[in-house]
């Protein structure tokens, strides 16, 4: 299993390197670590979660035009080509198609201890300092503005209305962000999320306090 992982890990660093909105492989690799460091706390099966870290970014439905299963069958598809079995290409699949931020009143689902893993490490990627610099990145990208004073944020109540909002960024700390410190699954997770939530907190006093400053 050493051998597929490398050489899933040397195609991914090699094409994702330079992706510009936060989902490069310095991020995968974030959650690769993370997801381990948590392994080693809670358990569950080292090679499932190491390969569903990897490839949970694979077909992102943010990026691929919406299609939501994409992105397991396409993890499914090259592990069985580099010689995975059956079973472990399934389990990665389904982790991949669950992890993902559906909305913030949409419910999801029951998970796998390895889908667990591998979703806190994603959502502790997506909030703190790092997650600050990646909301940035992904909004300018999708040229979405820093902030407006008089749109409101929405709590989503469907997939479809979460991923077509137009949104800003700011806002997007109130949909989703400051959201993920209820949502974590695992006690270490919970931790570290809490600590990473009140930076953002303070962020955001010290953003709107310079806001207005310069009106
Ligand atoms: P998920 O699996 O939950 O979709 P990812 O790790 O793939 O999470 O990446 C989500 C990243 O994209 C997060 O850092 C998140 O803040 C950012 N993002 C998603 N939608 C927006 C948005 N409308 N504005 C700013 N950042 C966004
Ligand atoms: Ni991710």
């Amino acid at each position: 299993m050493k051998e597929i992982i490398n050489q899933i890990e040397s195609v991914l660093k090699e094409e994702w390197k330079n992706e510009p909105t936060g989902h490069d492989w310095e991020h995968i690799r974030r959650v690769r670590d993370m997801s381990m460091h948590i392994q080693s706390l809670e358990g569950g099966d080292r090679d499932v979660i190491e390969l569903g870290a990897l490839l949970h970014d694979i077909s992102d439905h943010k990026f691929n035009g919406g299609k939501l299963n994409a992105g397991g069958q396409k993890a499914k598809e090259w592990l069985i080509e580099l010689g995975a079995n059956m079973s472990i290409a399934n389990e990665v699949a389904s982790l991949v198609d669950k992890i993902s931020f559906k909305g913030a009143k949409v419910d999801a689902g029951v998970l796998s201890l390895e889908t667990k893993i591998v979703q806190d490490a994603d959502r502790l990627d997506a909030i703190g300092a790092i997650g600050i610099a990646r909301a940035f990145a992904f909004g300018g990208n999708r040229n979405q503005i820093i902030y407006a004073e008089n749109t409101e944020p929405v709590l989503h109540e469907s997939f479809e209305s979460y991923v077509n909002a137009k949104t800003t960024t700011i806002n997007h700390f109130y949909e989703k962000l400051l959201l993920l410190k209820n949502e974590m699954n695992t006690t270490i997770g919970i931790q570290l999320a809490e600590e990473r939530h009140q930076f953002m907190k303070d962020f955001l006093t010290r953003f709107y306090s310079e806001w207005k400053l310069n009106r």
